[in-house]
């Protein structure tokens, strides 16, 4: 539950601060000025703070001063009914998240609220590398044993010592933003604060000034001057998300940022330097961007400096287990009881590609415990799509209690045709089979059910069928012998 202190003297704001977030989310805690604030926010520990600036006693800026010495992370946002352009500018220069003026826009606020609540979380829950799954803390966790991830691990190990600029690229849900905290979190500015901004959110034209600020008057609907993201966020880590979408000069303007870390605003003349550390992620190929003239090369080159290139899943399949494991831990709760697998569920996620990656795995177990009526996930609580990345001859609940008989597995190629044959993620789907039936000797059972499928194939042409099984025709004719298959086969 995310906790949000409101320093407000006028009980009208409290009172509609109350109707406005009554939410089981939010746990909405206030003060009536700046000192009994201060005092409140080591006994609750807030996420957020809202504090109007216009307060007998402590004013809302020293309020914030205070609050910045006690914690530089924790987002402050300003409100006020008497705007100046001068409260606005000092109270970003703060190091306040954003500054509202009232009455309010309610929506406006809600998004903003939203938005600063995520800030908060991404700059508190620390990100752990290959966390101990048994420990109580799964907030969040990069999981993964295979060879990709622990060069990842290694990279981001690295990269988090050093002040240079990350490229993070991968398919969407591959983990990009979490790595970029794990970056954060790791890296000697972890006390300072981490903007996550995703480009492709804002519209082109306002995403220059959303990241340097304009001057006012400088382009119609900019009526006051608006510090950005960069100045804000000076000592700290910016992460720049979908970092492919952007216009040539907001291009330009992050190139000079991050060669000699000064930027002008729009509109004005002034040259501001700032201090700010920046992570870049992207799950489009900038690459033939840079070639289709779309993204300046300069610019690429000088993200490019550290590249972590995230694997999609469906290429480090051996973790999938590990990550369901995470996940079912992290969805019980802490103290709750994980919901547990049976071979086939396990098979099935083991099995399928996985378009959308971690986020989709971890959609479709939040959504199979949801469904699931008992302590267990059945293969019937997943989503067809995932369960017909294997089929069986006999139903899945049979063949999850372990009661089918002989391993006749199928590998439905509709969801993944294509996709090139995945011959390791089906040997364990093999094994998985084979591991619940204690007499089944899985190799002979595969090679026999090959050779017969060869010689149907070919009508019972051994010298096409072993060449189709990659083996000699004498090899071919001993195992026929052996696996006494030409009985049943009726070659003709
Ligand atoms: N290795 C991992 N271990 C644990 N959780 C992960 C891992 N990778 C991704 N996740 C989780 O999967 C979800 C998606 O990750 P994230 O948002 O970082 O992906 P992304 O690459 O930024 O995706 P997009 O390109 O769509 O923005 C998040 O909930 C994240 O915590
Ligand atoms: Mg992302």
């Amino acid at each position: 539950m995310d906790k949000l202190l409101l320093i407000d003297d006028e009980a009208d704001v409290q009172y509609s601060f109350r109707r406005i977030f009554d939410s089981p989310e939010l746990e909405l805690h206030t003060a009536s000025s700046g000192e009994e604030g201060l005092r409140l926010i080591p006994k609750i520990k807030p996420d957020l703070i809202l504090s109007d600036i216009r307060m007998a006693g402590l004013n809302g800026l020293e309020t914030l001063r205070r609050i910045r010495q006690l914690d530089p992370k924790l987002p402050v946002i300003l409100m006020t009914a008497y705007g100046t352009t001068q409260t606005a500018i000092e109270a970003m220069k703060l190091g306040a998240y954003d500054y509202l003026l009232k009455p309010f826009d309610v929506p406006k606020l809600k998004a903003l609220v939203t938005s600063a609540l995520k800030a908060a979380r991404d700059m508190r829950q620390a990100v752990a590398l290959q966390p101990m799954l048994e420990s109580e803390d799964y907030e969040a966790g990069v999981i993964g044993r295979s060879e990709s991830m622990q060069a990842i691990f290694k990279l981001i190990g690295q990269v988090a010592a050093t002040d240079a600029t990350a490229l993070i690229t991968g398919e969407s849900g591959t983990g990009k933003e979490l790595v970029a905290r794990a970056i954060y979190h790791y890296s000697r500015r972890s006390e300072r604060p981490f903007l996550a901004i995703n480009c492709a959110a804002i519209p082109e034209n306002l995403l220059e000034s959303e990241l340097f600020g304009h001057e006012k008057g400088s382009f119609t609907g900019a009526t006051q001057l608006r510090i950005g993201k960069f100045e804000q966020c000076d000592k700290g880590t910016i992460f720049l998300d979908e970092i492919g979408d952007m216009t040539s000069t907001t291009q330009t303007k992050i190139l000079r940022v991050l060669q000699n870390g000064t930027f002008e605003r729009v509109g004005g003349g002034e040259s501001i330097k700032v201090d700010v550390r920046v992570i870049a992620a992207t799950n489009k190929p900038l690459e033939e961007a840079v070639k289709a003239k779309q993204f300046r090369e300069d610019l690429f080159y000088r993200l490019n400096v550290v590249r972590i290139q995230l694997p999609p899943l469906r290429e480090r399949r051996d973790d999938i287990r590990l990550l369901v494991d995470y996940f079912l831990r992290k969805l019980a709760g802490p103290g709750g009881k994980p919901k547990s697998l049976g071979q086939v569920t396990l098979a099935a996620l083991e099995a399928y590609h996985w378009p959308g990656n971690v986020r989709e795995l971890e959609n479709v177990l939040r959504r199979a415990t949801v469904v699931a009526k008992g302590s267990a996930i059945l293969p019937s609580d997943l989503p067809t799509e995932v369960l017909s990345a294997i089929q069986t001859d006999k139903p899945a609940t049979a063949a999850a209690s372990g009661t089918s008989g002989p391993a006749t597995v199928a590998v439905a190629h509709s969801a993944s045709a294509a996709q090139p044959m995945d011959i390791p993620g089906i040997a364990r789907q093999l094994f998985r089979f084979a591991r619940g039936d204690s007499k089944l000797r899985v190799l002979p059972a595969v090679e026999r059910e090959l050779i017969i499928e060869a010689l149907k194939e070919t009508k019972g042409n051994q010298v096409q069928a072993a060449k189709l099984l990659g083996i000699t025709r004498a090899t071919l004719r001993k195992r026929v012998e052996k696996f006494g298959i030409r009985q049943e086969l009726a070659v003709h």
